[in-house]
């Protein structure tokens, strides 16, 4: 799909396209600097008023319009309330036009939103929206390809040369993004640790440094708690280590940290069959590190930040981890595995400590697919939040309302740590208890930060969509890439 963005006193290289306006709630036209053609305008009036189309958020209506010697499609697009909409209501306008595209035959299409709020940022940001919505995973469909979308998009502009800067930095970090959705959907017979070690090598070639551990180099580090959750596999475990060196000047780090279990069965406690298929994104987190190292070079950040992805499978054998075990982590505690179904957490236990043992960041955030509770407290619309540092924790849920990945905070504290002492270790990988399961895996993770300014994101409900969002269509979202971008952005680019 080609964007091109033309000045609004150029023409369109042709009228039979579709043509796209927004609109404000209560059908209120955006043509503020140049009006649109009065007969057209006075057609779309009358359609109108036979249609239920408000111009409210996510409503798209389409309709024939007599234009000139031509006819014309013509889509509206609602875009919410004129007073209170905001970038990413614009940005999620796109998708929605998209969405409705994608099941009409339409190769060019011409839009103009003239007069929309935040000028040519509204513009980059709508075709930013498109971009989001188009993307999909269909490289196993050997017949009947899904429809692509169409094939030219232009967009009308005030300054050619500020919006296509605008939306190249939105579409650098849609390209991180769509690489975080490409290996969440691949298939775990495809996308494995090394496989992921594979293509995280591949982004070399954009300046950032990749190195992996493999299980001997692990094992010297002491790293028994995530060695012990692929140890029933036989494919190789994988410390990957990405760093982005984008302001010299200084030797501040943030550090993101993502949980790779590119399969996750349960182990010796199995889970039941039904929709274990689902198991393949449990590397989510581990995608979105990867998908935001990808992001920030190609938009060539100013700041220094390093990902670090704990990759295993967690498999059933003859080898496998027992209910019972104990391992010495990294950090030097020794964890009774109760439960291998809980394995995230060991996996991150020695991939956070690590991190922070080595390079001692400033902020350290991981991500995870970390627990079935989280998506019974808040389903599918929040990522839950969890962190030892007010400051942090305020910041990335500040971001998440800005880009539309929304995040919750839930509560931490010594009553809730007290449950994952064990009898006969350090700690233990399951509570005691019966409720606040998302918590006390948190509380396990805080065990291994070291103080560290640390936010945990659990991201079990909303790596993964059944239905079509806005700006996804099902399947793998990238969440975290666009909000994680933002926060790095915001608050420590030079
Ligand atoms: N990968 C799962 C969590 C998960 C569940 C992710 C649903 C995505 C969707 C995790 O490893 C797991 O199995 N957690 C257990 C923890 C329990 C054994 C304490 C769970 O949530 O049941
Ligand atoms: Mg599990
Ligand atoms: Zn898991």
């Amino acid at each position: 799909m080609d964007i091109q963005f033309i000045k609004h006193t150029e023409n369109w290289s042709t009228e039979k396209g579709v043509l796209v306006r927004g609109m404000y709630e209560d059908r209120q036209f955006l043509d503020a600097v140049h009006p649109m053609n009065e007969k057209h305008k006075s057609y779309i009036e009358k359609t109108l008023e036979f249609s239920k189309f408000k111009g409210k958020k996510g409503e798209v209506f389409s309709l024939w319009c007599p234009y000139e010697e031509t006819v014309t499609q013509v889509f509206l697009v609602g875009l919410g309330k004129k007073e209170s909409v905001a970038l990413k209501d614009i940005e999620e306008a796109g998708g929605h036009l998209m969405a409705a595209l994608m099941s009409h035959k339409c190769e060019q299409v011409n839009i103009n939103l003239d007069g929309i709020a935040y000028g040519d940022e509204g513009v980059a940001c709508f075709a930013s929206g498109m971009d989001l919505r188009v993307w999909q995973f269909d490289k196993y469909k050997t017949k009947d390809k899904p429809d692509q979308g169409p094939q030219k998009i232009i967009l009308k502009s005030e300054d050619v040369d500020v919006v296509q800067k605008a939306f190249d930095r939105r579409h650098a970090v849609n390209l991180g993004n769509f690489l975080t959705r490409e290996v969440i959907s691949e298939p775990p017979n495809v996308l494995y640790p090394e496989s992921m070690a594979e293509i995280a090598k591949s982004l070399s070639t954009l300046g950032l440094e990749v190195e992996v551990l493999g299980e001997s180099e692990m094992k010297k580090l002491g790293m028994n708690a995530l060695l012990g959750v692929g140890q029933g596999s036989e494919k190789e475990s994988k410390l990957i280590v990405i760093q982005w060196k984008g302001n010299p000047n200084s030797d501040e780090k943030i550090a993101f940290v993502g949980k790779g279990v590119t399969f996750d069965t349960g182990g010796i406690s199995i889970k039941p069959s039904n929709n274990m298929e689902d198991m393949k994104y449990d590397m989510g987190g581990s995608g979105v590190v990867l998908g935001l190292m990808k992001a920030l070079a190609t938009r060539k950040a100013k700041v220094n930040v390093v990902g670090v992805m704990g990759m295993a499978e967690n498999m059933p054998s003859g080898s496998a981890q027992r209910p019972a075990d104990v391992v010495t982590s990294m950090s030097g505690q020794t964890i009774e595995v109760i439960n291998t179904d809980a394995e995230g957490r060991l996996v991150l236990a020695d991939a956070l400590w690590y991190t922070q043992d080595r390079f001692k960041p400033k902020a350290m955030i991981d991500l995870a697919t970390l627990t079935g509770a989280i998506v019974v407290a808040i389903g599918h619309e929040y990522a839950g939040l969890f962190s030892n540092n007010d400051q942090l924790a305020q910041q990335i849920t500040d971001v998440g309302c800005e880009v539309g990945e929304q995040v919750w905070r839930f509560p931490m504290g010594p009553q809730y740590d007290r449950d994952i002492n064990s009898d006969i270790a350090d700690v233990k990988n399951v509570g005691s208890g019966r409720g606040a399961g998302s918590i006390t895996a948190a509380q396990f993770l805080e065990r291994f930060v070291n103080k560290t300014p640390w936010v945990h994101l659990d991201i079990a409900g909303v790596a993964w969509e059944k239905k079509a969002k806005p700006l996804t269509g099902k399947g793998a979202t990238g969440f975290g890439v666009r909000l994680l971008d933002r926060f790095i952005e915001k608050y420590y680019e030079a």
